[in-house]
C-alpha cells in the first residue's frame, strides 16, 4: 500500500512594499481603511482564513513595517510568520520573499509561493483554494478574467499624441491579476536568470516565468470580476461601498457540544424574546446551559421603547448572574404604507422600535459587555441596501442598524466586545404573518434556522458584519462577494423584504 504523499506547504507572500503614488495620499494605500480596518489586514484576513494556505509573509514599505507588525498582533493573525522590508520595485520586493523562504527550507524542499497584491482586497477563497490546487499539477498559475472592454495597442508621436497601432482580438485577451503562484523552485530559477540580464524589468511575476523559462506552462485560474486592485483615488471608493454593501454567509454550524461548551454559565439577553426569532434563540440558548432572559412586552412587560426597562433588565440580569455575555435584539415593527398616509404615531413607533431601542440596547449593555468581551447582535432586514416605495420607514431603520453595527464594531474593537447584525431572508414570524398574511409553505426560513445561525455568529469571532442567512443548503452557498451579487439580483427580481 502507498502512503498519499503529503500535500505541498503553501506560503501565500503578501505584497505590500509599495507606496502608492497613484492614489496620491501620504500613507502608503495598503494602509487606507476601508469598512474600518485598513485594507492590508482585509489581505491578510482571506490568507489566514484559508484552509489552503499555510503561512503568511508580508514584505511592507521599508519605513512601516512597524505599523504592519502591529496589524498582525492585534488581529491576532496566527499564520504570519515574518514581516519584511520590501523593495524598491515589485520585482525587487518578489526577490527578498524568494531569498526568504528559501533560506528557511530543508535541503530538497519546495514548497508552493502564492505572490498576491496587498492592495487586491477582495479576492475570493474560491480563487486561493483554485490556485493552491492547480500548483498540485503545473509549476506556475496566474490568475486572469476576460476582457470586457476592447484593448488597444497605441504609438506616441510627439505632440500629436497617441495613435492606434494595433487592436488585437479581444476573445483571447485577459486581464491579469493576482494571486500568481509558482514552485518556489521554479520562480527562483526565473528571478536567477533575470536578475543576471541587465535589461530585466517586470511588474508581475508570471511575466518572469514566461521570459526567462520559456518551457514551463504557465497554467491560468479565472478570477473575479471584484478582485479589483485599489490603484486610482476612485477605487478607494468603489472598494469601500463593495464592503459596505456585502454580507457575509453564516458561520458553518457550530454543532451541539460547541454551543453548550460556549453557551453554559453565560448570561443571555434577549430583548424581543417572547416570540418569533428571538423565542427561539432564548429556548436554544438555554437549552445549551445558558442563564436566558428572554424579554418582551407581553411577557415581561419589557418595552424596548423605553431605555429604563432596558437598563432595568441588564442590571437584573447582572445583579442576579453577575454576568452578561450576549445580548441580542430581535424586537420590530415593519408597518408598510405611503409616508404621506403615515401618522405620526406609527412613525414614532417604528423609528423607536427599529432604531432608537438598539441605540439605547447597545449604550446601556456596552459596560457589561466589556467585562466579559461579549458580543450584541441585532437584526436587519435585506432591504437595509435601498428603500423602496412604501416601505420607507422598515428599509431606513433597518439600514441605520447596518450603520450602527458598523460603527459600535469599531468603537469597541479595542474593549473586545463584538457586535454584527445578522440578516435573514424571508422567516416565517408572527411579524410577517402580521404583515403579509399567510405564505406558500417552503417560501419562508423557520425562525429555528435564523435562531441556530443566531448562535453560530455568537460563537464566531466575527464582528461589524451583515450576516446573511438564506435558505439554500450552506455547503452550495456562494460566499462573500459572490453572495452579495447573487442577492442584489434576486432581490430585484423578488422585491424580497
Ligand atoms: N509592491 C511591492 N513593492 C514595491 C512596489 C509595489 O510590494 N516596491 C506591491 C504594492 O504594495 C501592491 C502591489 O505590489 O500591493 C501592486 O503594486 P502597484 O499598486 O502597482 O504599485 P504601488 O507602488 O503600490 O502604487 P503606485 O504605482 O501607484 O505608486
Amino acid at each position: 500500500m502507498t502512503t498519499p504523499s503529503p500535500r505541498r506547504r503553501t506560503v501565500a507572500v503578501v505584497l505590500a512594499g509599495g507606496t502608492g503614488q497613484r492614489v496620491g495620499l501620504a500613507i502608503p494605500k495598503q494602509l487606507l481603511k476601508i469598512a474600518g480596518k485598513s485594507i492590508l489586514e482585509h489581505t491578510l484576513c482571506i490568507f489566514e482564513n484559508s484552509p489552503s494556505v499555510d503561512e503568511i509573509i508580508v514584505l511592507m514599505t521599508a519605513d512601516h513595517t512597524a505599523e504592519a507588525e502591529r496589524i498582525v498582533a492585534a488581529a491576532g493573525f496566527e499564520k504570519v510568520s515574518r514581516v519584511l522590508p520590501g523593495g524598491s520595485t515589485r520585482s525587487e520586493t518578489t526577490s527578498i520573499a524568494i531569498r526568504h523562504v528559501s533560506e528557511g527550507l530543508a535541503e530538497g524542499e519546495d514548497v508552493s509561493l502564492l505572490f498576491h497584491d496587498a492592495v487586491r482586497p477582495l479576492l475570493s477563497q474560491r480563487v486561493v483554494k483554485e490556485c493552491v490546487e492547480a500548483l498540485e499539477r503545473y509549476q506556475a498559475v496566474d490568475v486572469a478574467i476576460p476582457s470586457a472592454d476592447t484593448i488597444i495597442v497605441t504609438r506616441t508621436h510627439g505632440i500629436d499624441g497617441e495613435f492606434i497601432t494595433e487592436v488585437p482580438d479581444r476573445s483571447r485577451l485577459r486581464r491579469g491579476q493576482t494571486p500568481q503562484g509558482f514552485h518556489l523552485s521554479t520562480i527562483r530559477r526565473a528571478y536567477e536568470r533575470a536578475l543576471a540580464d541587465p535589461s530585466f524589468e517586470a511588474t508581475d511575476d508570471c511575466s518572469v516565468v514566461i521570459k526567462y523559462l520559456p518551457d514551463v506552462p504557465v497554467h491560468v485560474v479565472m478570477g473575479d470580476e471584484y478582485n479589483m486592485k485599489v490603484t486610482q483615488p476612485v477605487d478607494v471608493f468603489i472598494a469601500d461601498k463593495l464592503f459596505q454593501l456585502a454580507s457575509s454567509t453564516a458561520p458553518s454550524p457550530a454543532g451541539e457540544e460547541s454551543y453548550r461548551e460556549a453557551l453554559t454559565g453565560r448570561t443571555v439577553l434577549v430583548f424581543g424574546g417572547s416570540y418569533g426569532i428571538g423565542a427561539d434563540i432564548a429556548r436554544l440558548a438555554e437549552g445549551h446551559g445558558a442563564t436566558v432572559y428572554a424579554l418582551g412586552r407581553s411577557t415581561t412587560g419589557t418595552h424596548v421603547e423605553n431605555p429604563e426597562h432596558i437598563e432595568a433588565a441588564l442590571a437584573t440580569a447582572y445583579a442576579e448572574t453577575g454576568r452578561i455575555d450576549y445580548v441580542i435584539n430581535t424586537a420590530g415593527v415593519l408597518r408598510t404604507g405611503r409616508l404621506a398616509d403615515t401618522d405620526g404615531d406609527a412613525i414614532r413607533e417604528a423609528t423607536e422600535v427599529n432604531y432608537v431601542a438598539p441605540v439605547n440596547i447597545a449604550r446601556s449593555s456596552y459596560k457589561y459587555l466589556a467585562e466579559t468581551h461579549g458580543q450584541l447582535l441585532l437584526f436587519t432586514s435585506s432591504s437595509y441596501t435601498r428603500g423602496r416605495s412604501e416601505y420607507s420607514l422598515y428599509s431606513s431603520t433597518k439600514a441605520a442598524v447596518v450603520n450602527l453595527t458598523q460603527a459600535l464594531a469599531e468603537e469597541w474593537a479595542e474593549d473586545g466586545v463584538r457586535v454584527n447584525c445578522v440578516n435573514p431572508e424571508r422567516t416565517a414570524t408572527p411579524m410577517r404573518t402580521a404583515a403579509f398574511g399567510q405564505e406558500p409553505a417552503g417560501t419562508l426560513l423557520s425562525s429555528e434556522t435564523v435562531a441556530r445561525s443566531a448562535l453560530d455568529v455568537l460563537l464566531s469571532g466575527m464582528t461589524g458584519h451583515v450576516i446573511d442567512v438564506r435558505q439554500q443548503n450552506p455547503a452550495s452557498a456562494k460566499s462573500g462577494f459572490d453572495q452579495a451579487i447573487a442577492s442584489v439580483l434576486s432581490r430585484q427580481e423578488t422585491q424580497e423584504l
